[in-house]
């Protein structure tokens, strides 16, 4: 870069915060509100480390399993779902549960099961080991085998050809999906389509926004959490779109001076469990170093909000 070239930053929107997100935290601020600290969590209620952290100075308690809450307390599901053992094992504790997951995600589990009732194979295509998938695949676990990219769709087996579904984890990308879809039509090809896209309006949103800008930026910082499906995602596709670099961070603080050189343009966005502060905190991190021309590249307007679990609603409504 010249001293005469423009520094610029590109803004993506959609960025951050999705309705399923924003519905989860809530539920966890209220739920502290309405019944006092401790309340519990399991897992990380998203996959935000900032998130968690504000939350924990308020009082929640996160956990891995359920058998970690101390009976007779209140237990919050994370945005991500949970098998319906997770259920049983709260109830079995005399655990009040709210369940907080996105209610995409319980879309999904809902096709999961109507499509073992009517005893199909489903091809979950999904990452190994993610909350989500874990959850999904408890309702159904002897019918739903996961699919972890084109490779899997190699070797999969299922009882019966003619009989087979796939659905997705919400959070994919969604080119990626495509292609494993593909692989998979061409060795089943009576395979059956989801009836709506599993991969959620936020996660497309923001790789849409993301590919726009990509091209023309010289580096994307893409902020979010390293276990944040959506966040990764973000930077594959920047990368993918043409970005001359593209790296995740938490916090403005993890930005490198080195990634600066050469740079003329600068793509930010932020994956769907990342509150604005984190975004903020990058941009006059930017700012600071004479990239302080700030354009918003928006592909799409979102306006989806979830009511919040009626479990809580419940309780809310009996204070009134
Ligand atoms: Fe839900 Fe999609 Fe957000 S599944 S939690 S709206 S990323």
């Amino acid at each position: 870069m010249t001293a005469e070239t423009s520094r610029r930053v590109l803004l993506a929107a959609p960025r951050g915060y999705c309705a399923g997100v924003d519905r989860a935290v809530i539920t966890v601020e209220k739920a502290l509100e309405q019944y006092g600290a401790p309340v519990y969590v399991r897992k990380q209620i998203v996959h935000n480390k900032y998130v968690v952290q504000t939350l924990e100075k308020k009082g929640a308690v996160f956990v891995d399993e359920t058998e970690e809450v101390p009976e007779d307390s209140i237990v919050i599901f994370s945005a991500h779902g949970v098998a319906p053992v997770v259920h049983e094992e709260a109830a079995e504790r005399r655990l009040a549960s709210i369940d907080a997951t996105c209610p995409l995600v319980t879309k999904v589990h809902k096709e999961a099961v109507r499509f073992a009732r009517e005893d199909y194979d489903i091809l979950l295509i999904g990452h190994d080991g993610h909350e989500e998938v874990i959850g999904t695949m408890g309702e159904a676990p002897e019918r739903i085998h996961l699919v972890d990219g084109p490779a899997d769709a190699e070797k999969v087996t299922v009882r019966d050809e003619s009989k087979v579904v796939w659905l997705s984890q919400t959070t994919l990308s969604v080119d990626e999906t495509m292609e494993t879809v593909d692989a998979l039509k061409t060795r089943f090809p009576q395979l059956v389509s989801p009836p709506s896209d599993d991969i959620c309006y936020a996660t497309q949103n923001r790789q849409v926004a993301v590919k726009q800008l990509a091209p023309e930026a010289d580096l994307v910082i893409v902020v979010g959490s390293k276990n944040s499906s959506n966040s990764i995602r973000l930077v594959e596709v920047a990368l993918q779109a043409g970005a001359g670099a593209s790296y995740l961070v938490d916090f403005a603080e993890e930005c490198q001076d080195a990634w600066l050189e050469g740079v003329g343009t600068v793509g930010v966005t932020s994956g769907a469990s990342v509150p604005e502060i984190l975004v903020e905190g990058v941009l006059e991190w930017l700012a600071e170093r004479g990239f302080g021309d700030v354009e918003v590249v928006r592909s799409a307007q979102e306006s989806i909000q979830f009511s919040l679990p009626k479990e809580l609603r419940r309780d809310l409504r009996a204070e009134l």
